[in-house]
């Protein structure tokens, strides 16, 4: 029995539909397991912009480090999209990854073999499973370089650096190392040291930290590569750590290739004993705002990796994530991943935001 603080921001777009059938999912696991979940609402992003000015309200930063974990939904949206990049929604998820330190962003790619229609490659390769975890740095590189405009060789150009320092490498690596001794005792090290000054030293810091685990398998990539090979033989990829901008492009490939980018969950991290912050990878996803069409099901899994991380609540955990398989092994789909059959008679029932919730909770 435990008493949790969670920091909601719903943000915009579909944020507010999958924050609250998560919450639905929450609830029921509190009443199951007998805990009190409090939730502590708190404006972020567009909404923020439009009720206070400011996409990052300092409330909410301070809110965010007094709770036990933060859930988010999503920011953004067209009607923000021509404000100046300091005033962006945007700036609010880059500031609360900065101000809550939260450098490491853990990212699971699974395949649920319910799902494997829904996988675009090759049934030959989609058979074979795919279960990555990307560990991208989070607080660093070309998303919080030095940026701005000047006066260039041919006029006027902008520029934004990318660059890392041996902590900041050291500390992703040990993460990844971390989490490949819990998994397959792989770490797969992307980078683009063929090119970048940046890579070569993250590359060096890499191989520094390997040696402290001389269980742990490390191999090298450029990002290039690894684009291309994670479509030919996904099944070989298991832990992948890499820089910021690399990760971000990365993630949104693992997410496509296990069926849709509304399955895929994240786990933000900072250092150990300070909150984390758990979101669908996924953006807000405007034109099907509002209409009950969004999979929950990434917010969901996320609450999974809340549970399991930040409340050290494992069979909670286990429980959602099974959950989860379960009402897809029954066949309910929401639009993004309803692959086949979808008339009356069929196994493949499509569903709304607020019922996929529900039939996760019942699940349970
Ligand atoms: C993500 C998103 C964000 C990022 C955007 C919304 C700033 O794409 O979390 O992957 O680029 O990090
Ligand atoms: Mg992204």
């Amino acid at each position: 029995m435990g008493k949790y603080k969670i920091a909601v921001i719903p943000g915009d777009g579909i944020g507010p539909e999958v924050t609250n059938a998560a919450r639905v999912v929450m609830d029921l696991v509190a009443k199951k397991f007998g805990h009190d979940f409090s939730y502590d609402e708190l404006l972020a992003g567009g909404i923020a912009i439009d009720v206070t000015g400011n996409p990052l309200p300092s409330s909410t930063v301070a809110a965010c480090k007094k709770s036990d974990a933060v859930l988010l939904g999503a920011v953004g949206g067209p009607a923000w999209d021509n404000l100046p990049g300091e005033m962006r929604p945007e700036k609010a998820l880059l500031g609360l990854r900065s101000e809550l330190g939260l450098f490491a962003n853990i990212r699971p790619a699974i395949l649920y073999s319910s799902l494997s229609e829904a996988c675009p490659l090759h049934p030959d390769i989609a058979s074979k499973g795919i279960d990555i975890c990307f560990v991208r740095e989070l607080t660093g590189g070309m998303y919080f370089g030095d940026r701005g405009r000047r006066e260039g060789k041919f006029g006027n150009e902008a520029y934004d650096t990318e660059a890392y320092s041996v902590m900041e490498v050291d500390r992703i690596a040990r993460t990844a190392f971390e989490l490949a001794m819990t998994r397959k005792k792989t770490v797969l090290s992307v980078d683009k040291a063929n090119v970048l000054e940046s890579s070569r030293l993250w590359r060096e810091v890499v191989i520094n930290v390997a040696k402290e685990y001389p269980e742990v398998k490390l191999e090298h990539m450029y990002v290039d590569n690894a684009s291309m090979q994670l479509i030919k033989r996904p099944f070989d990829f298991d832990v992948v750590v890499t820089t910021n901008m690399f990760g971000d492009i990365l993630s949104d490939e693992a997410a496509m290739i296990t069926g849709s980018i509304g399955m895929l969950p994240s786990a933000s991290l900072g250092e150990k004993g300070k909150p984390g912050m758990y979101e669908p990878i996924h953006g807000s996803a405007p034109d099907i705002a509002g209409q009950d069409k969004a999979n929950p099901l990434a917010t969901i899994l996320s609450i999974a990796m809340m549970l399991r991380i930040s409340l050290g609540l494992e069979a909670e955990a286990s429980a959602i994530e099974a959950a989860v398989e379960k009402v897809l092994e029954k066949g309910y789909r929401t639009g993004d991943i309803a692959y086949g059959n979808t008339s009356e008679d069929s196994k493949i029932k499509l569903v709304g935001t607020r019922e996929m919730g529900s039939l996760v909770a019942k699940e349970l």
